[in-house]
């Protein structure tokens, strides 16, 4: 193991999907000496609040599962908020580690950063090679330059950052609000409230052949620990300095309707499943190539049964408590007083006219 158990380290986004995973990861494998601060106490984007954290402890490594994130609605309506929150929170959280002599560091891509025409399976490879999918492409340049902040100081300054691309991600602590375009949580939502509202039919976007990669948010959690405790040698031997992420995925493929089928089960929704074959499917394939973290000796292990029901359960758990049913984060007070000051929102027509479905 190359972090010990007693290091000091700093999981940045401890209460979303990603972040509460990997502290469960973490102190399931024994470490204890874990650090979390809430959003309200310590603005990530607030270079200053950063520097002050890092000087004020002694931080082996990070975990950096902090981010603005959220579906096509949120991308497409507060894209300056995606852009800029996500180079701030990136920038501030890698060059104050590095300042501050942290060595290790693991950074969260995305596989919706691969260009949106990207082979299939997409390799680690195919990474910048072709146009973004212009709905999330400020949050895919942000998520980039992440990853290239990594490869920048390892380069430069020789530290140890480095980077997992993960799949779709399901599991406790999502966001369930209807705008989130996961289609997980959003169908799951959709199938609930019809079963209590005894609705014979839930219509479901596309016709539902479109296949799908998902990964039970407790294995990535797995998948990151593994990752950041890798020899150097097998990371650089299983990497290139400037295409040094590594793709994180299940390997397995559904197709919308059988998720939609198994989502009805699990919730326990006995209607009619309607597939409106008018909405778009999207790209009919999205596919991890997750050839190289298998070949060093990672797999998933969460089937996708068991993991809809444990989502099911932090589902009702989050119903009954009120909590992430909020919309994305990019909905901050002083965001929400300065749009108002100025022009409306452009349309992205050209974006729209050719826009996936939210899977
Ligand atoms: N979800 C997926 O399917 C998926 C797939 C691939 C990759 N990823 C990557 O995984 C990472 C985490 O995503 P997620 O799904 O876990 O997101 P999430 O559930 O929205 O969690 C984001 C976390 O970051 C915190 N945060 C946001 N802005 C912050 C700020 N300015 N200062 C301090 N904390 C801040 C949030 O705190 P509050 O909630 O208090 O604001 C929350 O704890 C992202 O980099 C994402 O690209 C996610």
């Amino acid at each position: 193991m190359i972090t010990q158990l007693n290091q000091r380290i700093f999981v940045a986004g401890h209460t979303g999907l990603v972040g509460s995973a990997i502290v469960r990861a973490l102190r399931r494998q024994g470490y204890n000496n874990l650090l979390t601060v809430p959003h309200s106490h310590l603005d990530l984007t607030d270079q200053a609040q950063v520097r002050q954290l890092f000087q004020r402890e002694q931080i082996d490594a990070v975990y950096l599962a902090a981010a603005t994130v959220g579906g096509i609605h949120a991308n497409n309506s507060y894209p300056a908020e995606f852009i800029y929150s996500n180079m701030a929170i990136e920038t501030n959280v890698i060059h104050e580690a590095w300042r501050h002599g942290t060595q290790r560091l693991l950074f969260l891509g995305s596989s919706c950063i691969y260009p949106r025409l990207a082979p299939q399976p997409i390799p680690e490879t195919a990474l910048m090679h072709g146009a973004l999918e212009p709905t999330n492409e400020p949050y895919a340049i942000a998520k980039i330059a992440g990853i290239k902040l990594c490869e920048s100081y390892n380069r430069q300054y020789g530290t140890r950052y480095r980077s997992v691309m993960p799949t779709n991600l399901y599991g406790p602590c999502d966001s369930y609000h209807n705008e989130n375009g996961h289609v997980i949580p959003a169908l799951m939502r959709r199938l609930h409230e019809s079963k209590l509202a005894g609705a014979n039919e839930v219509a479901v976007w596309g016709t539902g052949e479109a296949r799908r990669e998902f990964l039970y948010v407790d294995d990535l959690a797995d998948a990151c620990l593994f990752v950041m405790n890798l020899s150097e040698d097998r990371y650089r031997g299983a990497t290139l300095p400037m295409v040094s992420h590594i793709n994180v995925g299940s390997g397995m493929e559904v197709s919308i309707a059988r998720l939609a089928q198994l989502l009805a089960q699990t919730v326990g929704y006995g209607g009619e499943l309607v597939f409106d074959a008018s909405k778009p499917d999207g790209t009919p394939r999205k596919l991890l190539d997750v050839g190289i973290l298998n070949a060093l000796g990672w797999r998933a292990e969460v089937a996708l049964e068991r993991g809809l029901r444990e989502t099911y359960h932090s589902f009702l758990r989050a119903e009954q408590a009120g909590t992430r049913q909020q919309l994305a984060r990019a909905l901050d007070q002083q965001s929400r007083r300065r749009r108002e000051m100025y022009l409306p929102p452009v349309a992205l027509e050209h974006a729209y006219a050719d826009m996936r479905s939210p899977y």
